[in-house]
């Protein structure tokens, strides 16, 4: 189960992301917004934040203007890694080294065609699950 959150600047590239998501047969809960009204990226940073840290879903993705408010914010929440994600290479690697649980992204940054990429590499790369990247991952929760 992925969670998905964005704000207003995010919300027509998360409707993009929800349709693939839906194509690839992957269940999604949707922490909004749900239009393009105005609205403060913290509130749905933190609403998918806390649904992923309490287990109740696996991964998160979220999306605003620039993906960095959004992925500032869930980063403050206990147990989220969340990776600030504009290539593919950088999705695999978080994915591999840090194990991120959370993937944001910049819908005024980059096109829906390259995000969905991004989404899917972040989604299907496995942690490598080494000793050293188990260690560093153990210290940022120090
Ligand atoms: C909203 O205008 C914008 O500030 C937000 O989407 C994001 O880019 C913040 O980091």
């Amino acid at each position: 189960m992925i969670a998905l959150g964005c704000d207003h600047g995010g919300y027509t590239m998360m409707q993009e992301v929800k349709k693939h998501l839906e194509s690839r047969g992957i269940e999604y809960k949707d922490y909004g917004c749900y239009s393009e009204e105005s609205v403060d990226y913290p509130e749905y940073g933190k609403k998918v934040a806390n649904a992923v840290v309490s287990g109740e879903c696996d991964k998160g993705i979220l999306i605003c203007g620039t993906g960095i408010g959004i992925s500032i914010t869930a980063n403050k929440v206990k147990g989220v890694r969340a990776a600030l994600c504009h290539d593919c290479f950088s999705a695999a690697a978080t994915r591999e080294h840090n194990n991120a649980n959370v993937l944001a992204m910049g819908a005024r940054v980059i096109g829906v065609g390259l995000a969905l990429q991004i989404v899917d590499t972040f989604l299907d790369t496995p942690f490598s699950n080494d000793e050293r990247h188990i260690r560093r991952i153990a210290m940022i929760e120090d």
